[in-house]
């Protein structure tokens, strides 16, 4: 029997505790013994929970508790998590996480201690929620150079693409309904504003380029500023727009970014609706190849912490360095200005003032000026914006 600890009860942390509790005979038949909460770390009290005697809120509790051996971090943050997380592994406990802020911004310092205290460090829950995504990037597609990664990575932000878009709600409804539903995080600013996603995007980008970065570095925006009339004139392109997180790899010129996109049809990408999320990676062996499933909620995350938690234990707890980066060399990201792009615009000017400034564009068919450009750097592209002086909108478009 392997006894483990999770940290934090919130909405992925009861996730792990319903799962290990209703799936234990299939978990038990597969890893060849059983899977025990030990305790549960939280501030709160839950007295009316069915096992309250496993609640503590004392880390040093689990940290000192030589039965325990494994522990589900499910609590969020670069905070309390970090120290935490730290706690247990100098203290011989393997953890597996689903923070991807932790993963991103401390992941270098995690995976030393780690490897230093022969323990594992999993993360498979940070990106994509229930979608298998990183061991497919370290272990099926390792033998690839990737030279795309182009995903959904919100289900938060989806889910109020489509229900505002798809279902006439308004920004607010969404997001209420979205947090309900256990799919935003505790402040949804993180969610909207681009910075949740560029944390994903980071994890898969270093793993891929097997290097450590500042995913600080990447440039991000949110979904606040698209509009009803932008997504008319997708639609009329035959296009949807998503919030998109990428990274074009080409040896060592390296772009990332967090940006809406204008998603055409004939792309995966294009149907992905709801708190589905999908990330299409094109490898430079095997093209491209998409993983597909629900980014966000209960128990699509716990699904992915207790499938790392089966895995600790197959593994005997070792660290895999596979599921790390090196740190012999740091990503220096292409300067974000020299990119180049295709632009979809909204403006109120007349279509020979666009063409007099951006030359061959494609007009966007009964929208009163709306077009696409040709591909062209980002730094070019602001200036010709400037010249026009100023658009209502500008959204990248996948290319
Ligand atoms: N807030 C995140 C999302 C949770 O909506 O995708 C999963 O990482």
């Amino acid at each position: 029997m392997t006894k483990m600890a999770i940290m934090g009860y919130g909405v992925v942390g009861s996730g792990v505790y319903d799962i290990v509790t209703k799936n234990a005979d299939t978990i038990t038949k597969k890893i060849g013994e059983e899977l025990k909460v030990k305790y549960i770390l939280d501030i709160r009290d839950f007295d009316s929970h069915p096992e309250k005697h496993l609640f503590v809120k004392d880390a040093d509790i689990i940290a000192n508790d030589s039965e325990v051996t494994l522990v589900a971090e499910a609590m969020g943050g670069a905070t309390f998590a970090y120290e935490y997380t730290k706690k247990m592994l100098k203290a011989g406990k393997s953890v597996v996480t689903s923070n991807k802020e932790l993963v991103s911004k401390k992941g270098t310092e995690l995976f030393k201690l780690a490897e230093e205290m022969g323990v594992s460090y999993m993360f498979e829950a940070s990106v994509g929620g229930g979608i298998p995504i990183i061991r497919p990037l370290v272990n099926c597609l390792a033998a690839n150079h990737v030279q795309s990664i182009y995903g959904i990575m919100n289900g938060t932000t989806n889910y109020i693409l489509t229900k505002m878009f798809k279902e006439n709600q308004s920004f607010e409804e969404a997001l209420s309904d979205a947090q309900k539903l256990g799919y935003a995080e505790k402040d949804p600013t993180a969610d909207v504003e681009g910075f949740d996603t560029m944390r994903k995007i980071s994890i898969l980008t270093a793993l891929s380029c097997n290097e450590e970065l500042d995913d600080d570095k990447i440039p991000h925006e949110g979904i606040t500023r698209i509009t009803a009339e932008d997504v008319a004139c997708a639609e009329s392109m035959g296009a949807s727009v998503k919030l998109i997180g990428y990274s074009k790899i080409d040896g060592k010129k390296v772009s990332a970014r967090v940006c809406p996109m204008i998603i055409p049809n004939d792309c995966p990408l294009y149907s992905v609706e709801d708190v589905f999320n999908a990330i299409l990676v094109t490898g430079d062996m095997v093209g491209d190849v998409m993983m597909y499933g629900r980014g966000a909620g209960k128990d699509a995350t716990a699904s992915a912490i207790v499938g790392d938690l089966m895995d600790v234990v197959r593994h005997k707890g070792k660290f895999d360095k596979n599921f790390s980066w090196s740190t012999a060399e740091k990503t220096v990201f292409f300067n974000p200005s020299e990119e180049e792009n295709v632009f979809f615009v909204r403006c109120d000017k007349t279509k020979a003032e666009v063409e007099a400034l951006f030359g061959t564009v494609w007009f966007v068919e009964g929208a009163q000026c709306a077009f696409v450009t040709e591909k062209m750097t980002e730094k070019a592209f602001e200036e010709k914006v400037d010249s026009l002086g100023g658009v209502l909108s500008k959204i990248r478009v996948y290319k």
